[in-house]
């Protein structure tokens, strides 16, 4: 678990991120509206050298961005308002080649590929922000 103060530097939640995944992987990010899945994101995008602005997927689903590796960002938020929807363009953004990020991955149940990494946001009793990494067994 690592603790984050309001405003906080994230480098080390996203360095805990990083020494658990590698390109094709699938980081899934669970916590409420307003936990800071997508501002974490942000922080894991610029270390990887995302120069481009990150803002929430909310109503695109899906963001990519150059880096190294790639970046693709996924919010499924909004799937769940859209059930039957084609899902095959959004599962086409988490190729070999790039770090997928997914906020909502509850949505994308039977079709997102494993997570190898899921990172939990809860706040304590503080209203501080607490991280829950857990990488899967093949990446420990
Ligand atoms: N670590 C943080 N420190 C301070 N403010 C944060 C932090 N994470 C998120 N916020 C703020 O909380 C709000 C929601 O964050 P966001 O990342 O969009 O949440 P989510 O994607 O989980 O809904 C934003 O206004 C953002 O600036
Ligand atoms: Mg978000």
């Amino acid at each position: 678990m690592i603790t984050a103060a309001d405003g906080g530097d994230l480098t080390p939640v996203a360095e805990a991120v990083y020494g658990a995944v590698q390109a094709g992987d699938c980081v899934y990010l669970e916590g409420p509206i307003g936990a800071g899945k997508t501002t974490l994101v942000q922080a894991c995008a610029r270390m990887l050298g995302v120069s481009e602005p990150v803002t929430s997927p909310t109503f695109a689903l899906a963001h990519l961005y150059e880096g190294t590796p790639p970046v693709a960002h996924l919010d499924l938020y909004r799937l769940g308002e859209a059930a039957g929807r084609d899902t095959s363009d959004l599962l086409a953004y988490l190729t070999e080649d790039v770090i997928g990020f997914v906020e909502w991955p509850e949505y994308g149940f039977g079709w997102l590929p494993a997570a190898t990494c899921v990172v939990r946001i809860g706040f304590d009793d503080d209203g501080t922000r607490q991280f829950d990494i857990s990488p899967s067994a093949s990446r420990l």
